[in-house]
């Protein structure tokens, strides 16, 4: 079976990461992005979180001016998250959940809990010129709410199935991988692209990157890990061949 290929964003935050645990300006979270355009990535994503943990303000024209390809911003729906967004004028703004307590993206944002809070945001970026993407769970409830909001795009939030994967429960695994196809076939139906991501490795990357609607899939902390042993490039050439195998376009 061969399905339409599908697009790697690659996610620099981690990069980072480890030059901010040092301060400084090593390693350059550019330099990796331009690698990872020449490995074969289709996007770079980063995320400017509230606390600046890793992507600070400077590295977002950095990354800019370092390739020419698509990017994608993470942000939560803060005031002070829009102003940057809309003077940067990313290709995609993709609102996420923050919260300074955790360690990563806990979850998707609930855009059915918050829609009030979170509407005014995706009218302002699209009106704003960015592709606005929702990242949320696999859920219909959440895809209804973010169709009705006017979002072209919703990434379905991964980690669960990738979790499930790691702890050995299978069963569960599976019907969480049963709830992603559903909430991709569901979303496609719609009208709405549909992108996933968070925490997916070489391990649990097959069975998502071959359902059909999938166009995007937005990895960062594995890739980034795995090019501690294998350099960047080719940790990035290896996922996306994974992504094409899944997809019968190897
Ligand atoms: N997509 C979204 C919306 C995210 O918040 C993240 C993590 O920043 C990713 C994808 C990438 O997740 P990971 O780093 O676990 O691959």
């Amino acid at each position: 079976m061969k399905l339409e290929r599908a697009r790697l964003g690659v996610n620099i935050d981690h990069v980072a990461t480890i030059r901010n645990a040092r301060g400084g300006v090593h390693p350059d979270p550019a330099k990796a992005a331009a690698i990872a355009q020449a490995a074969g990535a289709d996007g770079i994503t980063i995320h400017l979180r509230e606390d600046r943990r890793h992507i600070r303000d400077a590295d977002l024209d950095a990354v800019r001016a370092a390739v020419n390809l698509p990017i994608n911003l993470e942000m939560a729906t803060t005031d002070e998250m829009l102003a940057i967004a809309l003077a940067y004028k990313p290709h995609a703004a993709c609102l996420v959940p923050e919260r300074r307590e955790e360690r990563t993206t806990e979850g998707g944002l609930d855009v059915a809990r918050l829609h009030n809070q979170v509407e005014p945001f995706v009218r302002a970026l699209r009106d704003g010129g960015s592709r606005v993407s929702l990242f949320i769970e696999p859920s219909k409830v959440q895809i209804a709410v973010a169709e009705a909001m006017g979002a072209p795009v919703v990434e379905l939030h991964t980690g669960k199935y990738v979790e499930l994967v790691f702890a050995g429960d299978h069963a569960a695994a599976g019907e969480e991988l049963n709830r992603l196809r559903e909430a991709a076939a569901y979303g496609h139906e719609k009208g709405i692209e549909i992108h996933v991501g968070h925490g997916l490795t070489y391990d649990t990357i097959r069975p998502v990157a071959a359902i059909p609607e999938v166009r995007e899939l937005n990895i960062g902390h594995f890739i980034m890990g795995e090019a501690l042993f294998v350099g960047l490039d080719a940790a990035v050439r290896r996922m996306r061949h994974e992504i094409d195998l899944a997809r019968g376009n190897a």
